[in-house]
C-alpha cells in the first residue's frame, strides 16, 4: 500500500509527539496503544493525548487507537479514550475479544468516524465479506445476558492475583537478577535484566527450558532499550507461575555461572564484579 513507517520513542507519558513531528513531519497516521502501551505498559498522559489529537486535527491525519486490553485495569482510573476526547473526527478506535475472551474467536471491532464507515465496509467485503456470523451472534447474546460483564469482573480479580503471585515468585527466586515491578493494568509484567545482558540470549535459553519470555529488544525498531523479558501471567495458574519462575531462575543462575567461569581467567576486580550482573559493564 506504499506505507512508510517511522518508529517514534515512548517515554513515561506515552508516545513522544514532538519527537514524532521531527522524525515524521508529514505523517498521515499514528498507531498508538494509549490505555496500556504494548509492551512497556505506560498509560498515555492526558497532555500527550491532547497533543496527539491536536496534531491529527491540524494535519488532517488519522489516529488508530488500539485499545486491546483496557478491560484489565487493577488500580487507578482509566483516562478518557482518545476517541472520546476527539472533537474533529480523526480517531479510529479498535478493540478485540482476543484478550478478554480468547484469540481463536477472531472477533474485533472498529469504531470509526462516520465519513469512513462506507470505505471500511467495502474494504471488509473485499477482504472476506464479514466476520463469522455464528460467533458474532453467540458473543452478542453472551454480552446481552450479562455473562460478559461477569466474566470480565472475575478475570480481573483472577489476573490481579496471578500478577501478585508472579511478583512474589520473582522477588523470592530472582532478586538481583531480574527487576520486576507491579503494573496497574494488563496481562504481563516486564522483567529488566542487567544492562550487560543479552535479552535475546536469555529468552532463547528460557525457551529451551520451556519458558516463553520474549526479549523486549525484539519489540524495538532503531533504538536501544535496557534488556528485559516480557512475562505473561494471565493464562497460568499460580502453581504454573511458581514453576515457570523457578525454571527461569535456573536459566538466569546458569548464565551467571557461565560468566563466572569465563571470568576465572580475568583480573580479580572483574571476578568480583561478575558476581553482580548489574556491574559487569562498568568493570
Ligand atoms: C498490541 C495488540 N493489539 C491488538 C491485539 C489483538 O489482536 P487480534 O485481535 O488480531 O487477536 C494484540 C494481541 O496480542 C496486541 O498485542
Amino acid at each position: 500500500a506504499g506505507i512508510r513507517s517511522a518508529a517514534i520513542p515512548v517515554d513515561q507519558e506515552g508516545i513522544n509527539v514532538d519527537e514524532g513531528l521531527k522524525r515524521a513531519p508529514s505523517a498521515r497516521l499514528a498507531c498508538v496503544t494509549p490505555s496500556h502501551q504494548y509492551p512497556l505498559g505506560v498509560t498515555m498522559s492526558l497532555p500527550r493525548r491532547m497533543r496527539l489529537l491536536e496534531w491529527a486535527r491540524r494535519n488532517r491525519a488519522w489516529i488508530v487507537e488500539d485499545d486491546y486490553d483496557s478491560e484489565f485495569r487493577y488500580s487507578g482510573h482509566p483516562l478518557a479514550a482518545l476517541q472520546g476526547l476527539d472533537t474533529a473526527g480523526r480517531v479510529l478506535y479498535m478493540g478485540t475479544f482476543s484478550k478478554v475472551l480468547f484469540p481463536g474467536l477472531r472477533l474485533g471491532y472498529l469504531v470509526c468516524p462516520p465519513p469512513l464507515v462506507d470505505a471500511f465496509v467495502s474494504a471488509r467485503a473485499l477482504a472476506d465479506r464479514h466476520p463469522p456470523g455464528i460467533e458474532q451472534a453467540i458473543t452478542a447474546e453472551f454480552i446481552a445476558e450479562g455473562h460478559f460483564a461477569r466474566h470480565v469482573r472475575r478475570m480481573r480479580a483472577l489476573y490481579a492475583e496471578r500478577q501478585q503471585e508472579l511478583l512474589r515468585a520473582t522477588e523470592r527466586e530472582l532478586a538481583g537478577l531480574l527487576e520486576v515491578r507491579s503494573a496497574a493494568a494488563g496481562m504481563h509484567l516486564n522483567g529488566w535484566l542487567a544492562d550487560s545482558a543479552s535479552d535475546q540470549d536469555v529468552s532463547a535459553r528460557a525457551a529451551a527450558a520451556g519458558i516463553i519470555a520474549p526479549a523486549l529488544s525484539s519489540y524495538v525498531i532503531h533504538a536501544r532499550i535496557r534488556p528485559g523479558l516480557r512475562l505473561g501471567y494471565a493464562a497460568f495458574s499460580e502453581r504454573q507461575i511458581r514453576e515457570g519462575v523457578r525454571k527461569l531462575a535456573i536459566v538466569l543462575h546458569s548464565g551467571i555461572a557461565s560468566v563466572q567461569s569465563r571470568s576465572r581467567r580475568l583480573p580479580r576486580v572483574l571476578q568480583t564484579n561478575a558476581m553482580h550482573p548489574s556491574s559487569v559493564t562498568t568493570a
